[in-house]
């Protein structure tokens, strides 16, 4: 049988370098566990555009298409704030997520022992939080029509529009549900029903879904804005919580901060499965591209490596090696390696980018 295919798109700012500590796990995954990816690159986002002239040629596209998973470093960076909005970074990533239909963006927030204290809440509201955001991915305003800005009598007028169809709605709810069977069976979902008319078809198609399929699950409604208040005051409360693009995207970074880094968290975005019956996966970091420690060696590889930990579970089927890689990445906190975003008030020395893989390596090595 082929050996599985990765897609590595490291991209912009942090990107390389992050994805840099993935390469050294996947070679370790070869050399000391016999599990070998045919791995092949290109170029998203920044540099493609400064390669092609856009953030995302055909050939990169039709190549992640073809692929058992795809792993993206971070894309943009101040150089690119002043390009046409057709051609700005962001727009080769929207362009993955779209065409390849990755509909539920998992997003993890889980506040590991080790940093229970590094967060700005309370050590006892973050302790031991483990909840994951359920992101619609391919819809919402990130996409609807009409989009532009516009000229209207003297002035002009800038429109995005929310729209989702049902069967959007039912798609990423089912994905939230199936996924609250294998944790807590429980699932909060978030929109605003009490101002916009697509909150309202979107509660109703999840209370729906729920109802046919889903019975078991615990289910839950909150307004996003109610959502957001609750997160901050207990987020230990939360599940699994499903989400529409735009409030997802606002809530995981939020989500993010509760446990202390933004450096420390994964995501998958998934789709329909293949005909090898693999979903179609794209695996990034939560984080950005960080251009303004880019290239220095400071930037926090965990949340890529964790992501790759992602495509170990949901790609490839392969749950113990990425408990494996989780574990590893404990082990390393708790032995109170830090990189520069982990520092706390305290201080220290942290350690690079590059010695934080290492790290992940040894402690990889300790558990064979
Ligand atoms: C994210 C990012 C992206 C988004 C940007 C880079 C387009 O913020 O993945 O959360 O808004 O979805
Ligand atoms: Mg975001």
């Amino acid at each position: 049988m082929a050996n599985p295919s990765l897609l590595i798109l490291a991209g912009d700012g942090i990107g390389p370098e992050v994805m840099a500590e993935v390469k050294k796990i996947i070679r370790w995954f070869d050399a000391k566990r016999g599990i070998t990816f045919d791995v092949s690159e290109d170029l998203v986002g920044g540099c493609a555009y400064d390669a092609h002239g856009t953030p995302l040629t055909d050939a990169t596209m039709a190549k992640a298409q073809s692929v058992d998973a795809v792993l993206l470093g971070a894309v943009g960076g101040p150089k690119y704030d002043k390009l046409d909005f057709s051609v700005k970074p962001e727009r080769g990533l929207l362009r993955l997520r779209k065409e390849m239909d990755l509909f539920s963006n998992l997003r993890p927030a889980q506040c590991f022992d080790a940093l229970a204290d590094f967060s700005s809440l309370k050590k006892e509201v973050v302790a031991g939080l483990d909840i994951v955001i359920v992101r619609e991915l391919t819809s919402g305003v990130y996409f609807g029509e009409p989009r532009g800005i516009f000229t209207e009598g003297n002035e002009r007028v800038g429109i995005n529009t929310q729209r989702y169809t049902e069967s959007e709605i039912a798609r990423v709810a089912r994905s939230a549900f199936e996924l609250a069977r294998k944790r807590n069976n429980k699932v909060c979902s978030m929109e605003k029903a009490n101002v916009m008319e697509s909150g309202i078809l979107w509660r109703e198609v999840v209370q729906e879904i729920h109802d046919k399929e889903y019975p078991d699950v615990e289910l839950s409604h909150m307004y996003a804005d109610a959502g957001a208040m609750q997160l901050c005051r207990w987020p230990k409360q939360f599940d699994v919580i499903v989400t529409d693009n735009l409030f997802g995207d606002l809530l995981s970074d939020m989500a993010a901060m509760l446990t202390g880094s933004l450096g420390m968290l994964p995501s998958a975005s998934l789709g329909l499965p293949m005909s090898n019956g693999r979903p179609k996966a794209l695996y990034e970091p939560v984080h950005g591209s960080a251009p303004d420690i880019a290239g220095q060696g400071k930037a926090n590889p965990i949340a890529c490596i964790l992501s790759f930990a992602m495509a170990l579970r949901y790609s490839f089927n392969l749950g113990d090696d990425a408990t494996r890689v989780e574990t590893a990445v404990e082990k390393v906190l708790a032995d109170g390696v830090r990189t520069a975003d982990l520092m706390g008030p305290a201080g220290g020395t942290p350690v690079t980018t590059s010695q934080m893989g290492d790290a992940v390596i040894a402690a990889l090595d300790a558990s064979l």
